[in-house]
């Protein structure tokens, strides 16, 4: 490393310090180019790859036809044994109201959004995502308590967003199955 040009008379002291002041510079100037790398690495590879499984649905529709008609929304127990739950989101409640799972079981759940970006959480559970308009949010967790979860909107969607939620039942599994036959869509919403 070539030394910095000391004023004449400088002392050896002095000398150091300019050589340490040197080399921390050095050290901090590859830091720095370290994390710009690094954005840039991070952010080409996000561009060049979205996130996989996405789902797009086509919000002008969703109420007339496809997965996400009215009919077909609640809590499903598919032939080959697997829990679906379908839900929208919209300004400001989610359909149903009131959702039935079973305990101790998978469940999957598919949900998107009419209007603005929404959101839910269960309970302190991990269920948990946000729901975009024109896309399919789909995870599988599994309950393990029964009993009634309060689920509302985590995503400010607007003056009624705080009032925004649903319930979740969580049902033994021996009751669900009972009232899950013939591919009906169990909710529990009062009529
Ligand atoms: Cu819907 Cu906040």
């Amino acid at each position: 490393m070539s030394t910095t040009p000391l004023a004449p008379g400088a002392s050896p002291a002095e000398a150091t310090a300019v050589a340490a002041e040197r080399r921390w510079t050095l050290v901090v100037g590859a830091i720095i180019a370290l994390l710009v790398l690094m954005m840039v690495v991070t952010g080409l590879h996000w561009a060049s790859m979205p996130p996989s499984r996405v789902e797009t649905v086509d919000v002008k529709t969703l109420h007339l036809r496809g997965e996400f008609v009215e009919s077909n929304l609640g809590t499903a127990l598919d032939p080959d044994g697997k829990v679906v739950v379908r839900l929208v989101a919209q300004q400001y409640s989610f359909v149903p109201a009131c959702i039935v799972v079973p305990a101790g079981m998978p469940v999957t759940f598919r949900g998107t959004a009419s209007d603005a970006i929404h959101g839910f959480i269960v309970g302190r559970t991990n269920a948990n995502t946000m729901l975009v308009p024109g896309f399919v949010a789909t995870f599988t967790t599994t309950f393990h308590a029964t009993g009634e979860q309060l689920m509302p909107c985590h995503e400010y969607c607007g003056t009624g967003h705080e009032a925004m939620w649903a319930r979740v039942r969580i049902l033994p599994p021996q009751d669900f199955l009972v009232r899950a036959r013939d591919g009906e869509r169990l909710d529990c919403v009062a009529r």
